[in-house]
C-alpha cells in the first residue's frame, strides 16, 4: 500500500515554477485530432491523465510521443473511431475525443465515461449540441454511439448550464462543421480561452471564447501548430492552501494573476500577504491562524472556482472561526470533509457544504483521497496538523500533480512516499 508520511509543524519557504494547466492539456489533446499535420505542446506536466490520454491517441491511430515536458504528435494514416475502454474509464477526460473522432471518422463509440466521487457528471449538454449539429446518438448497453456521417453542420446553440467541458466539445465540433455556429452562455474559463487559442493556431475561425457567446466559422480542414500551455491555476491554489495551512513564504513563478480571479480576494481575506514582486509571479506569505470567512460559494469562472474549494476548507481548519462553503458546480464535492475530521480538524458535509469550525490546532491522523483535488487538499491538511498524518489515495493526486510530495519536500516540508 503506498501513502504519503506528513510529519506537520514545518513552514514553507522557497520558490514553484508553475506547470501547465492539466486543464488545457487534456482538451487541446483531444483537439489535436482534428488537425491535419504535426501538432507540438509545450510546458506539459507529468501526469497520470496525460498517459491515459496518450493511449486513447495512439489507440485511434496516432503517433503521439512526451519527451520532457514536450508532446509531438503525428496524424494517423487511417484513423479509428473506438476509443479503449480502460482509458475511457480512468478519466472523464475521454468525453473530449467525440467531436474530434465525429469530424475524422464519422462515427464514434466510448464506453460510458460514468460519473465519478464530484457526482453524476453527465454529458446531456454535449449531446444536445452535437445532435443539433446532425450527429445521431445512441447507447448500446454502456457504449455511447455517436453517428454523423455527412459531417456536423453549424447551428446556433445556447447551453443550459456553462459547462466547462460541453463548451470545449462544441468548440471543437463547431471549428470544422460547415458554415457558422453561434454558443450561447459558454463557460468563461482560461482553459476554454486555451483552446480556442489553439485551434486558431491551426487555423480555425473562433471568436468571443472567455466571454458569454462565442461565434465559429467553420473551416474545411486544420493545419498543425506549436501551442505552450498556459500555467495551472488550480496548483497555484493548492500552493496558497499549503502556505496558510503550515505557514511560511512561496514565491511562484509563471502565474497569471488574472486567471486566480475569485481566489485570490479569498486568500487576502483569510489574512495572506499576496505581492506581484514582477509580472508573472506572485509571493503568497502567511505567519498567523487565517481568518474565517463565513459563507463562501463557488460558482463558473470568474466565481471563486470548484476545484479550489476542498484546497481553501483545507487553509481554514486553522482559522479564527466557521466557515461554510457551498460547492455549486458539483453535488459531491465535499467526501474531504470526514477526512478532515480523521486529521483532527473539525469539519462536516453539509449537502452540497462543508462546515468548518477553525481549531487552534490538530493533530494530524490517517485519511484517504476520494478525488485528485480532495487528495491535494489533505496534504496541505497534513502540512498544517501538529503532528504525523498518513496520506493514501495517491492515484487520484497523480491525476493532477507530478510529484506533489516532492515540491513540497523543495519548499520544506517533512513529506516522504511510503510504499509497504
Ligand atoms: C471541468 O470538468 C474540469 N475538468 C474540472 O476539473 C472542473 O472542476 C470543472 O470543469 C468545473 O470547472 C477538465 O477540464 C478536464 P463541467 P467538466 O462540465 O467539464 C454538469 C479537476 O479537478 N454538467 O463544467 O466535467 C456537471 O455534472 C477537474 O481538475 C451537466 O449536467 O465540468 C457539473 O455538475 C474536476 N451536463 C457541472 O455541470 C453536461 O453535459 C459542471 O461541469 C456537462 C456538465
Amino acid at each position: 500500500m503506498e501513502y504519503l508520511r506528513i510529519r506537520g509543524g514545518r513552514e514553507l519557504q522557497g520558490s514553484v515554477t508553475l506547470p501547465g494547466a492539466k486543464n488545457s492539456l487534456l482538451p487541446i489533446l483531444a483537439a489535436g485530432i482534428l488537425c491535419n499535420e504535426p501538432v507540438t505542446l509545450k510546458n506539459v506536466p507529468d501526469l497520470s491523465d496525460l498517459h491515459a490520454s496518450l493511449q486513447i491517441l495512439r489507440a485511434v491511430g496516432w503517433q503521439a510521443e512526451f519527451v520532457q515536458g514536450t508532446i509531438q504528435l503525428l496524424p494517423a494514416e487511417k484513423m479509428k473511431s473506438i476509443i479503449p475502454e480502460k482509458a475511457a474509464g480512468a478519466m472523464r477526460s475521454s468525453v473530449f475525443y467525440l467531436a474530434p473522432l465525429l469530424h475524422r471518422t464519422g462515427k464514434v463509440e466510448l464506453p460510458s465515461p460514468g460519473g465519478c466521487r464530484l457526482g453524476q457528471r453527465p454529458i446531456d449538454i454535449h449531446l444536445e449540441g452535437l445532435v443539433k449539429m446532425g450527429a445521431t446518438a445512441a447507447m448500446q448497453g454502456e457504449v455511447l454511439t455517436l453517428c454523423a456521417p455527412n459531417g456536423l453542420q453549424g447551428t446556433e446553440f445556447r447551453l443550459r448550464y456553462p459547462s466547462v467541458g460541453a463548451t470545449e466539445t462544441l468548440m471543437m465540433a463547431a471549428a470544422l462543421a460547415q458554415g457558422k455556429s453561434r454558443l450561447e452562455n459558454v463557460a468563461k474559463e482560461p482553459e476554454v480561452m486555451d483552446l480556442a487559442r489553439f485551434l486558431n493556431r491551426c487555423g480555425a475561425q473562433i471568436r468571443g471564447a472567455g466571454t458569454e457567446c462565442i461565434e465559429i466559422e467553420g473551416v474545411p480542414a486544420l493545419k498543425g501548430a506549436t501551442h505552450t500551455l498556459i500555467p495551472d491555476r488550480i496548483v497555484a491554489a493548492t500552493l496558497f492552501a499549503a502556505v496558510a495551512a503550515a505557514k511560511g513564504e512561496v514565491h511562484i513563478k509563471n502565474v497569471c494573476p488574472v486567471h486566480l480571479a475569485g481566489v485570490l480576494e479569498l486568500y487576502k481575506r483569510m489574512g495572506m500577504q499576496l505581492y506581484q514582486p514582477v509580472p508573472g509571479e506572485l509571493i503568497a506569505g502567511m505567519q498567523n491562524r487565517p481568518k474565517a470567512l463565513g459563507q463562501l460559494k463557488t460558482g463558473p469562472y470568474p466565481a471563486f472556482c470548484t476545484d479550489a474549494a476542498p484546497l481553501t476548507a483545507a487553509a481554514l481548519l486553522t482559522a479564527t472561526g466557521e466557515t461554510v462553503i457551498e460547492d455549486t458546480v458539483f453535488e459531491n464535492r465535499f467526501e474531504c470533509a470526514s477526512e478532515f475530521a480523521n486529521l483532527g480538524a473539525r469539519a462536516m458535509k453539509q449537502g452540497r457544504s462543508i462546515h468548518i469550525w477553525g481549531k487552534k490546532s490538530y493533530s494530524g491522523g490517517s485519511a484517504r483521497a476520494s478525488d485528485l483535488r480532495a487528495g491535494a487538499a489533505l496534504v496541505c491538511a497534513a502540512l498544517g496538523a501538529k503532528g504525523e498524518s498518513r496520506i493514501g489515495g495517491l492515484e487520484y493526486i497523480r491525476r493532477g500533480y507530478c510529484d506533489l510530495e516532492k515540491t513540497m519536500q523543495y519548499l520544506g516540508a517533512d513529506i516522504v512516499k511510503i510504499s509497504d
